[in-house]
């Protein structure tokens, strides 16, 4: 990433932060803006800690993401202040001195125990929206204990849903690493590597280990792609190698790629045939990703394309419509299109009304659907549409009213393969969608 790039963007991205900030704190009647980038947490009865994990209301002002013990204080009309802290400490490695496209922009006070901050924290914790989590509470009584208003967090969250052009370039920063991964995976994969040895050969080509990816692999061969969530990582390569679908996504700056592809294993044509079906579906539903469309009716549209597909297959011997609205389609596609994303892999807010709160209900037989507003320009989505042979959903299609929709003989055929699921994320803009992903595939493949 060119950092003249983000030196040039992150003023205009502040300037939106601090924006939202003033009328969020407007709107919750505070004067200051007060949030603990977080603490570690140890394990029960053991003085192991769990991965660090960022404040998401921290690093949207700044890239930090491995700092526990800081806090950024933003009052109105003033400088953002950071406090950092940088510890004695002589068991770990301590934080590098602050550095980079944004330290200008911050008064930055380092400290060096984390009771310190409170000497650089507002006077009155009465007059602050304090954002994060309860143990990162500080002072008497724990006077700065998160308060999380819920004026203050609906505001910053319905809004963090519309990306700065500072957002946007480190998610393809996020994307570009991920697809170097991608592409190592895809090589190992044909090589015979085991699932397991597909994930590490992914973080060495990331650069980057499984805690500090935005969620955890799911790297499956085989019926394994019939688990939405698989993330067991089988030690062995099963006999034969069938298929291979990886979900697997990069991190920068705190800021997240989400990606899937499947493969089909040398002469599978069968399998093959179907991925590019679902590739050319997916495809023509990141069409619909347009600034005005609801999302709730693009995933529908996606129920339907897909619906199209198993019709051409043989597997659906009902119309695709029919296909819809019995829910048969639901046996192969269990989630949701897709969902916003930025700081966090699965952003929030995705169902909000407004910017003070309310939800926008799913559609009625959806319930994984992530997402149910409108897209308007600035938001990113995933765009990720599957189709699974799932032996549990198969069953209980084979024992319900519609179990002479579809030709049993033909998903037998396909249960070996588990499933395919094609994953892109999209910017919404003022015209066409614009695919953060396919370009990075293309760029890397020069
Ligand atoms: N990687 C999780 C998801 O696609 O939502
Ligand atoms: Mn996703
Ligand atoms: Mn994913």
């Amino acid at each position: 990433m060119n950092l003249q790039e983000l030196s040039a963007l992150y003023p205009e991205h502040l300037a939106t932060v601090s924006k939202r900030a003033d009328e969020a704190l407007a709107r919750g009647g505070f004067d200051h803006l007060v949030v603990p980038s977080g603490t570690s947490h140890y394990q029960v009865f053991d003085d192991r800690d769990y991965p660090y994990a960022v404040n998401p209301q921290f690093k949207a002002w700044v890239p930090l993401t491995r700092n526990p013990g800081s806090w950024l204080v933003y009052t109105p009309g003033s400088k953002p202040k950071l406090i950092y802290l940088q510890p004695f400490d002589y068991w770990h490695v301590v934080p590098e001195a602050p550095s980079g496209w944004w330290v200008e922009h911050f008064d930055i006070v380092v400290i060096r125990k984390p009771a310190e901050a409170l000497e650089h924290l507002p006077k009155n914790a009465s007059r602050c929206a304090i954002l994060g989590e309860p143990q990162s509470a500080l002072g008497d009584y724990g006077a700065f204990k998160p308060n999380n208003p819920p004026a203050v967090v609906n505001y910053l969250e319905y809004h963090r849903a519309y990306k700065t052009p500072y957002e946007i370039a480190m998610m393809r920063e996020a994307t570009r690493r991920a697809v170097r991964g991608h592409r190592a995976a895809e090589r190992v994969f044909r090589a015979g590597a085991s699932e397991f040895g597909i994930h590490l050969a992914y973080c060495q080509a990331v650069g980057q280990d499984a805690a500090e990816l935005p969620y955890n692999n799911i790297v499956a061969l085989n019926e394994h792609g019939a688990v939405l969530h698989y993330t067991e990582l089988g030690r062995m390569p099963p006999k034969p190698v069938r298929s291979f679908l990886i979900d697997a996504g990069a991190s920068f700056g705190g800021y997240a790629s989400d990606i899937t592809r499947t493969y089909a294993a040398e002469g599978e044509s069968d399998f093959q045939a179907l991925i590019d079906a679902v590739d050319k579906a997916q495809l023509d539903i990141a069409q619909r990703y347009r600034a005005g469309h609801d999302y709730r009716q693009v995933h529908l549209y996606a129920h339907l394309t897909l619906s199209i597909v198993l019709k051409d297959f043989g597997i659906l011997k009902i119309s695709p419509e029919a296909a819809v609205e019995t829910g048969v389609s639901s046996t192969f596609f269990p989630h949701g299109l897709g969902h916003g994303i930025g700081l966090q892999v699965h952003d929030v807010a995705g169902f909000a009304e407004s910017d003070q709160g309310g939800t926008i209900a799913k559609p009625d037989g959806h319930p994984y659907l992530r997402l149910t507003r409108t897209l308007e320009p600035g938001m990113v989505v995933t765009n990720e549409p599957g189709l699974y042979f799932i032996d549990l959903l198969l069953d209980e299609l084979k024992q319900g009213p519609h179990a002479d929709s579809v030709d049993w003989s033909r998903i037998d055929a396909f249960r070996p393969y588990g499933g395919i699921r094609i994953e892109d994320d999209i910017a919404v803009t003022e015209g066409d969608p614009l695919n953060l992903t396919r370009p990075a595939f293309e760029e890397a493949a020069e």
